[in-house]
């Protein structure tokens, strides 16, 4: 079966090499002439540790490599299955690259890699909007292991089932996701960094708080995964999901991130942020209330996504296991903590706020 991917940037150029890899045929292409005249090169590059450790052989890495063709344009897409689009974010550019894909491959199931973008919107407008679906990668493709599927409402139940078969077959462990802002693990992961920024406004330490969760199991506290992300991609993020979630305080967007990103102390990429400025923080004596604070906004808002429809406790545990490396999932705490704890723990935070409503407890946490 073949394999086309549109956009050959960081993550196009990762879902290359997940299907190549698996032994798919892949056609590829982007519309800037250099990404794709780099592309092979770029891909070569990607597989260079793995043949220096002698994890791959200069055989394999060869035979990958002419699995993959790239093509000009996107009307030589004719004979792939699977179209997987991962361009710029932005609705005209997907909608234009759609119609176009599905003119030059009327047969094919097209997905979209979108972050943020309702799959819903950019299938509108095409012939056949039920052939168009979401497949979202996490970044670096090739080695996280969960892609989300997103079936829109009206979505072809065989284009849903090809994807997922191919993408299995590549090794992902594919989880149903609704079409719904931020989907799973985008829409989740918010109250780790809000809770954490909330606590940091309220004149903890990033250091202590990463202690505190790191001392729970967590590989990374919610300061260091937004250094390795990038604030700045944080903030965007943050501030997508607040706008399409209608400025619900859930998604507050914390005075401490904007500053951070205004000061241009994005993290790694500007060897700036905050958890640079020294040694790591020893756990503080109130370590467990600063978890379960967190993993109460955590519980909370999984517990909103699963009574919106569209997704299951053990989708939304393992999405967020395999998305953020978290050591259980939002379910698996709730268990952990009880119901009951959860409540008394939100019903205390709300008291306590100004933004109020951004506690208030989900349906499926009713007494
Ligand atoms: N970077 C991430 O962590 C991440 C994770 C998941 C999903 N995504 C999503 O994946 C998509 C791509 O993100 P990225 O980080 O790889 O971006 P990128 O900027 O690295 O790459 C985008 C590529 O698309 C090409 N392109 C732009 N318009 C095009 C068009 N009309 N036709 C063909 N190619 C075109 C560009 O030349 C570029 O090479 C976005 O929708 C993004 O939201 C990104």
């Amino acid at each position: 079966m073949i394999i086309g991917v549109a956009g050959l940037g960081t993550m196009g150029l990762g879902i290359v090499q997940t299907y190549a890899q698996a032994g798919f045929s892949v056609l590829a292409t982007d519309a800037h002439g250099p990404a794709r005249g780099s592309a092979l090169a770029r891909l070569a590059a990607a597989l260079a540790p793995r043949v220096a450790k002698g994890a791959m052989t200069d055989e394999a890495r060869d035979a990958l490599l002419a699995r993959v063709t790239v093509i000009d344009s996107a009307d030589q897409f004719a004979p792939a299955a699977l179209i997987i689009e991962a361009i710029v974010e932005r609705l005209d550019a997907k909608q234009a690259l759609f119609t176009a894909l599905a003119a030059a491959a009327p047969e094919a199931v097209l997905a979209t890699n979108t972050s943020s973008i309702p799959v819903h919107q950019i299938a509108a407008g095409l012939a056949r909007p039920e052939r168009l679906l979401g497949l979202h990668f996490f970044n670096p493709a090739p080695v996280m292991k969960l892609v989300e599927l997103i079936g829109p409402v009206g979505c072809d139940p065989q284009a849903l089932a090809l994807a997922r078969q191919v993408t299995e077959a590549a090794g992902k462990t594919v989880i149903n996701a609704p079409d719904r802002p931020g989907f799973i693990v985008n829409r989740c992961a918010r109250p780790f960094y809000g809770e954490a920024l909330a606590l940091l406004e309220e004149g903890r330490s990033p250091g202590e708080i990463d202690a505190a969760m790191q001392a729970a199991g967590y590989r990374l506290g919610p300061f260091a995964l937004i250094d390795l992300i990038g604030a700045d991609i944080n903030l965007a993020a943050t501030e997508g999901l607040s706008a399409a979630m209608g400025g619900h305080p859930r998604y507050h967007v914390f005075a401490a991130l904007r500053a951070q990103v205004a000061a241009g102390a994005l993290g790694a990429k500007t060897g700036r942020g905050f958890t640079f400025k020294g040694e790591a923080a020893p756990v503080p004596p109130d370590a467990a209330s600063i978890v379960a604070r967190i993993e109460a906004a955590l519980v909370n808002e999984a517990c909103w996504l699963l009574s919106e429809g569209g997704v299951t406790r053990d989708g939304i545990d393992t999405a967020l296991k395999l998305g953020l490396n978290f050591p259980r999932g939002p379910f698996g705490m709730l268990d952990h903590h009880g119901a009951a704890t959860i409540r008394a723990t939100l019903a205390a935070l709300e008291a306590a706020t100004s933004l109020k409503g951004r506690y208030a407890p989900a349906p499926e946490l009713a007494a």
